[in-house]
């Protein structure tokens, strides 16, 4: 029962919650609410309008009063129409202003969380929050309490009036309410589920879909097509299913209403009819009557779907502020904003782990000095990639120290720590775009000028004046129009031209032609020049000139020393270079 409760009041807080997104638009919101309720006494007015109408001016023949009358009676049609239409746009663009807001806080947020969070939670379940979800909540405003409240006033507002005029006779019509409130109920109930049914199922199919076409080349290299079909299939049917079942409970629900209405129009003719010849129901009553029945049905009808909307509206609202609060996103940022460095970089004892008590490095120890180059290798898997995510802050380490020019660099701001700092990773990821788009990646600050000096200086600018489109040629998707070289050397390019102090470079273990890989060594050299690196290498040809190798193997640092040094150690460094040595020689 306590915990019944507790829910409850949840659930009102979620709500308070989702209405205090309209805070910043309070006047159009509370001028929503308040056009919604007085179309909610408007309406009902009419039909008792009519009947005085009829009984007062028709009845006697009152010609003038008639006229008066029906003035009136336009006048107002006019004015509920007008104000029916200016709810609807507010409603609606209330809604939309809250999907904008919304969606602009869900996407800073996603853009703050830690790598971490990415790592566990695949990218459909984000796209969904972000979209989907955040689209439902608009209905809450658009379709869901203010109409919901405004529905339930309007029927009060008739019940009154039935009553008032003639309580027998409302009695009679109204007999078979409970019918429809039950069925009512169990629409509400039953669609509810399937509701939810059909958001899981296009969940499933929207995370199928965008996986399997990314992984396309994959599937058609293994034959999977037939095998990958009927499993879409599958997928599919269910989610077909789904949507089947919630047309279901419309297709019932709605002949029902229907049903129960002509009960209650046919209740109310039969008594009616009978009091009018008893001459104890006026006409006018009995054709407001015929109305009233008409409004009172109307937001029945729509009221189960109205509670569904809002219902939908707060699960997705919940799952929207459980990731905007919960997710723990803010990263412990320090104070100090790095203007310049020399590039000193210290590793300290640093030990680090993705998961709990699976050590991935370990009391990790190294300096790179101002202008020097460190390498990294070792074994595919030994954590060369994860000592340089700890570098920019991808992830916090757990024991140890990270320092740059002597200072730890949890202390620095995480944007201007990052300025400093060029990475170019193993996976080179490229955006939809221009080639000069994905390099300059929308910083105003780098001229298109500069963007072609660097690529020329890397060596880049050759084959992009060669594309149809130079260097306005668009990528696309990833990069699949461009070669692995081609790829790699744009990423120097966009690492480089913010000439930064520090340089992090992951080699790409993809193989790549003779000629490609003298241009990208050459690259990789020119980009070293004047600046603290930490190069990553497969090829050892790229870092025989470090000033210090590092070899690592399964997340600690087994040899170090110069390419020279190392050979005469005889350890794992000596023996991979013979292997290349010999394989090259071939
Ligand atoms: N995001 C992650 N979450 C959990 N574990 C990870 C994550 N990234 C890497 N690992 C694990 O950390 C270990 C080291 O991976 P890392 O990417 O640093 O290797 P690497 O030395 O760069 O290998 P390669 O030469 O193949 O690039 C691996 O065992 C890997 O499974
Ligand atoms: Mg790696």
């Amino acid at each position: 029962m306590q915990k019944d409760n507790q829910k409850r009041s949840l659930k009102w807080g979620l709500l308070a919650k989702i209405f205090a997104l309209a805070l910043p638009y309070k006047t159009k919101f509370f001028t929503a609410v308040f056009l919604t309720l007085s179309l909610a006494v408007l309406g009902p007015l009419r039909p008792y309008l009519i009947q005085h109408t009829l009984d007062t001016y028709v009845g006697t023949g009152d010609a003038v009063g008639l006229l008066n009358f029906s003035l009136l009676l336009g006048f107002l049609l006019l004015l509920q129409s007008l104000i029916q239409w200016w709810s609807t746009l507010l409603a609606n663009f209330l809604g939309q202003q809250i999907i904008y807001d919304l969606r602009n806080r869900v996407y800073k947020h996603l853009m703050s969380l830690k790598l971490k969070y990415y790592d566990q939670t695949p990218v459909g379940t984000m796209v969904t929050r972000s979209i989907s979800d955040i689209e439902t909540i608009s209905e809450v405003f658009s379709e869901g309490l203010i109409n919901i409240v405004g529905d339930i006033l309007q029927i009060l507002v008739l019940l009154i009036l039935m009553f008032g005029t003639h309580a027998k006779l409302s009695l009679v019509c109204l007999s078979v309410l409970p019918l429809l409130f039950y069925s009512g109920y169990l629409f509400k109930e039953k669609i509810k589920g399937s509701f939810e049914d059909v958001r899981n199922q296009v969940a499933i199919l929207n995370t199928f879909v965008q996986e399997h076409l990314s992984g396309m080349q994959l599937v058609q290299l293994f034959n999977r097509e037939p095998a990958e079909l009927s499993k879409f299939k599958e997928i599919n049917k269910a989610h077909q299913d789904a949507h089947i079942r919630s047309v279901f409970y419309y297709s019932v629900f709605f002949p029902v209403v229907e049903v129960l209405s002509a009960i209650a129009i046919g209740l109310l003719v039969w008594y009616g009819a009978k009091g009018v010849l008893a001459e104890e129901i006026s006409i006018g009553v009995l054709v407001a009557f015929i109305l009233y029945l008409n409004l009172f049905f109307r937001p029945i009808r729509q009221l189960a779907d109205r509670f569904n909307n809002l219902q939908m509206g707060m699960i997705a609202g919940e799952r929207i502020f459980q990731l905007i609060e919960d997710s723990n996103p803010i990263e412990t940022e320090g104070q100090q904003t790095l203007t310049s460095t020399k590039g000193h970089i210290e590793f300290k004892d640093v030990s680090f782990a993705y998961l709990p008590n699976q050590p991935i490095l370990k009391n990790i120890n190294f300096s790179v000095q101002p202008g020097k180059t460190i390498a990294l290798v070792g074994k595919t898997g030994a954590g060369k990639s994860s000592i340089i995510n700890l570098l920019s802050r991808f992830y916090d380490i757990q024991s140890g120290e990270i320092l740059l020019d002597g200072t730890n660099i949890n202390q620095y701001t995480l944007s201007s720590l990052r300025s400093k700092i060029s990475v170019v990773m193993q996976d080179v990821f490229l955006f939809n775009g221009s080639i000069l788009e994905n390099i300059q990646l929308y910083n105003k600050n780098l001229s298109e000028d500069k963007v072609i000096a660097t690529a020329k200086l890397l060596g880049a600018h050759d084959f992009i004046m060669r594309m149809p489109h130079g260097y306005h040629q668009m990528i696309t998707e990833r990069g699949s129009n461009l070669s692995v070289g081609q790829r790699q050397l744009i990423s120097f390019v966009r690492a480089m031209v913010t000439d930064p102090a520090i340089l992090v470079l992951d080699e790409a273990t993809s193989s790549i032609d003779h000629e490609t890989e003298e241009i990208i060594q050459l690259a990789i050299e020119k980009m070293r020049v004047g600046r603290s690196s930490i190069v990553i290498a497969h090829r050892l040809s790229t870092i025989a000139n470090a000033d210090e190798i590092l070899v690592l193997e399964k997340g600690a640092i087994v040899e170090r020393g110069t390419h020279q040094s190392l050979l005469l150690t005889k350890g794992y460094y000596s023996n991979l270079y013979e292997k290349q040595f010999t394989a090259s020689a071939i």
